[in-house]
């Protein structure tokens, strides 16, 4: 009810425009307009976290985290204080003025609810300062991934890896779990001697005897972005303040592959200023990993299927370094908001890799998204949830992470791409970044962006732009800008002929412009091979499959982007020579964005559901529960 006449209150506020603008400070607490309960217990209103300590023993036999979260609190004249937790066994709770501990009451109220778990409410005094939380995770903790040493690239040696964004931090850590209120962190950790801990924070370049780490994160960030990971691991400098966390086989693939990070953080700060948390580098994570890449402060996680070989897929790297303003100094008050994280991030990582790959190949990349968007927007017009499709959302007794569709990600983007071919890139430029230092460590909501907007672009240069349209509307709107690429209308071309039956192999090459054909793969990039593949049918015959795989060697190919295109493919058309690769391909890779289209493709044929089932079934221990969860409802298990 509180959350309904909130988004009223918003919406109305919008509408009737008053010319309120909040000032920074203030906005981290007044949350009056735009319920913080959303997808959380807490009453940070009343009572909220400014700083944590974590005192943890990371255990591997037993598979669970034990220790402390320690609470540095501003109490509101209130009693109570309450916090999100889910999957956590509560051991006893202390609260201290000073240091000394003493014990108070703790009730956790409510049966688990499926998507937020509990609520933890203490007892506090008006001078309490310090709320002690002795707490062990179980196997219930979804953040959690405790890897065998079978699943790491070296086989000898067990990985743990979290992963907290939207509201899984809550499995770990007892804790506010709301993206609107901002804590610094600092962290006492034990692990087993022979592996490293590494987290979003300050973090060590080598592995100590102890296997004691001490972490510090100064900056205030909300506590999705608490992030650990505990591995053999070794390091390697990229640049100044780049570099990259691997298991050590990877170490000399994963410093080809991200060469160009040091350049990505040229181009960055040249567009929107100077980068706020000092150190950035990358953590190469086990297959299971189930993002392509996770913003974590300082340390973004990555997904080893990045590792091409060719540098084709470290757009995702841009993304993740992007979102060190876009999510991360400047965050989505509540996950209504989801597209200002990322609908600006994708924007921002399509212009970072201008500068790294040039502008034809960077329209390329926003070109294979926005037919991503296009079926995206198709499916959601024809699902339960349609209002899915405006930018703005309502996920009230939803998961937060029904919001993470190519909505938020690539209408977001195009959005902010409209806006920019109407009112040219200089203004688009300086705005942008005035926006960023504007509200630089708060959380903005989409109202608040929405005044911004017209305060320093819109109504500043009296230009008129229908921004309601693309926020509170489904579909994509017609003045969306349109990107033409050459290259990939060729693409498009070659697959229609291809499956028209036409033989596009044999035509010699180079004769003429319009009698081009394809003859080799080193000819055309990984982008334009995708917008091939997907531009062929679903029910190409098992004879033109085969002809493919002997001119071009999809099965064979170990790009992951375009293992997944072919694959799908392969299962539409029932060409069993590519399963025994499907099938290693479902075993090894954990990432959500592949493997829950392929198993719900096999499912979608009857040919291949039960096979979908069963290796499911044989394989879900290698996933992420993310990614598990989601296969779970796809498959309807
Ligand atoms: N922050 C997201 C991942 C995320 C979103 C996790 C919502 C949990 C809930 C991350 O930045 C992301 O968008 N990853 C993408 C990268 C891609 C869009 C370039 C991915 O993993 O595919
Ligand atoms: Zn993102």
């Amino acid at each position: 009810m509180k959350f309904t006449l909130g988004i009223l209150t918003l919406i109305l506020s919008f509408l009737y425009s008053c010319d309120a603008r909040n000032e920074n400070k203030s906005k981290q607490i007044t949350q009056e307009k735009t319920p913080t309960r959303n997808h959380s217990y807490a009453n940070i209103e009343a009572a909220h976290t400014t700083h944590l300590h974590l005192d943890l023993a990371v255990d591997f036999e037993q598979k669970k985290l034990s220790g402390v979260a320690r609470h540095q609190i501003e109490n509101n004249k209130s009693s109570e204080i309450i916090f999100d937790i889910n999957g956590l066994k509560i051991n006893k709770v202390t609260t201290s003025i000073e240091s000394e501990e003493l014990n108070t009451s703790h009730e956790i109220k409510g049966a688990i609810h499926p998507i937020l778990g509990q609520a933890l409410h203490i007892k506090i005094e008006p001078n309490t300062k310090y709320v002690n939380i002795y707490y062990e995770t179980t196997e219930k903790s979804e953040a959690l991934d405790w890897l065998d040493s079978t699943l790491t690239s070296s086989k000898t040696k067990p990985f743990l890896y979290t992963q907290g964004q939207a509201i899984l931090t809550r499995t770990w850590i007892p804790i506010q779990d709301v993206p609107s209120n901002r804590i610094t962190y600092s962290a006492d950790l034990a692990v087993p001697k022979d592996l490293m801990a590494v987290m979003s924070a300050s973090n060590p370049q080598s592995k100590n005897d102890e296997g004691l780490y001490h972490f510090e994160m100064h900056q205030p960030i909300p506590c999705y972005l608490i992030a650990l990971a505990v591995g053999d691991l070794v390091y390697g400098k990229l640049g100044e303040n780049t570099g990259v966390y691997c298991e050590p086989e990877l170490l000399e693939a994963s410093l080809m592959e991200f060469i160009d990070l040091p350049k990505m953080m040229i181009a960055a700060e040249k567009l929107y200023g100077a980068y706020s948390w000092e150190q950035y580098d990358l953590l190469i994570l086990p297959y299971s990993f189930p993002f392509g890449g996770m913003e974590n402060p300082r340390l973004t996680f990555a997904n080893p299927t990045l590792l091409a070989g060719d540098k084709s897929l470290v757009s995702v790297i841009a993304h993740e370094l992007a979102h060190s303003w876009s999510g991360n100094l400047v965050t989505n008050e509540t996950w209504n908001d989801f597209w200002l994280n990322e609908g600006f991030t994708v924007y921002f990582e399509n212009r970072i890799m201008e500068e790294i790959i040039g502008k034809e190949g960077a329209d390329n990349l926003a070109l294979v998204e926005f037919f991503e968007l296009e079926e995206e927007m198709e499916r959601i017009a024809g699902s339960p949830h349609p209002e899915d499709g405006h930018l703005f959302l309502d996920l009230k007794k939803r998961n937060p992470d029904d919001g993470m569709t190519d909505v938020a990600y690539v209408k977001g983007a195009f959005f902010l791409k409209t806006i920019e071919a109407k009112v040219g890139r200089q203004k688009m430029d300086v705005f942008l970044e005035s926006y960023f230092d504007h509200f630089k460590f708060t959380s903005v909501s989409t109202k608040d962006f929405i005044d911004y907007l017209n305060q320093e672009l819109l109504e500043k240069y009296n230009i008129d732009f229908d921004y309601k349209e693309w926020i509170f509307n489904g579909g994509i709107p017609d003045n969306c800008l349109e990107i033409e690429s050459k290259s990939f209308q060729q693409m498009e071309d070659f697959a229609k002929s291809f499956a028209s039956g036409k033989d596009i192999f044999s035509t010699a090459k180079g004769t003429s412009a319009h009698s081009k054909s394809i003859l080799n793969r080193s000819d055309y990039s990984v982008q334009e091979w995708l917008t091939f593949i997907r531009n062929l049918p679903e029910n190409l015959t098992i004879t033109q499959m085969e002809d493919l795989d002997d001119k071009l060697s999809f099965t064979s190919w170990t790009n992951a982007e375009i293992q997944f295109e072919w694959f799908l493919k392969a299962i539409s058309t029932n060409y069993q020579a590519a399963y025994p690769n499907l099938k290693a391909f479902l075993k090894k890779v954990g990432r959500r964005k592949f493997i829950l289209p392929l198993y719900s493709k096999m499912y979608e044929f009857e040919h291949s559901k039960e096979q979908a089932v069963s290796w499911f079934k044989d394989f879900k221990q290698n996933y992420h529960a993310v990614s598990s969860n989601s296969i779970k409802e796809a498959l309807a298990l």
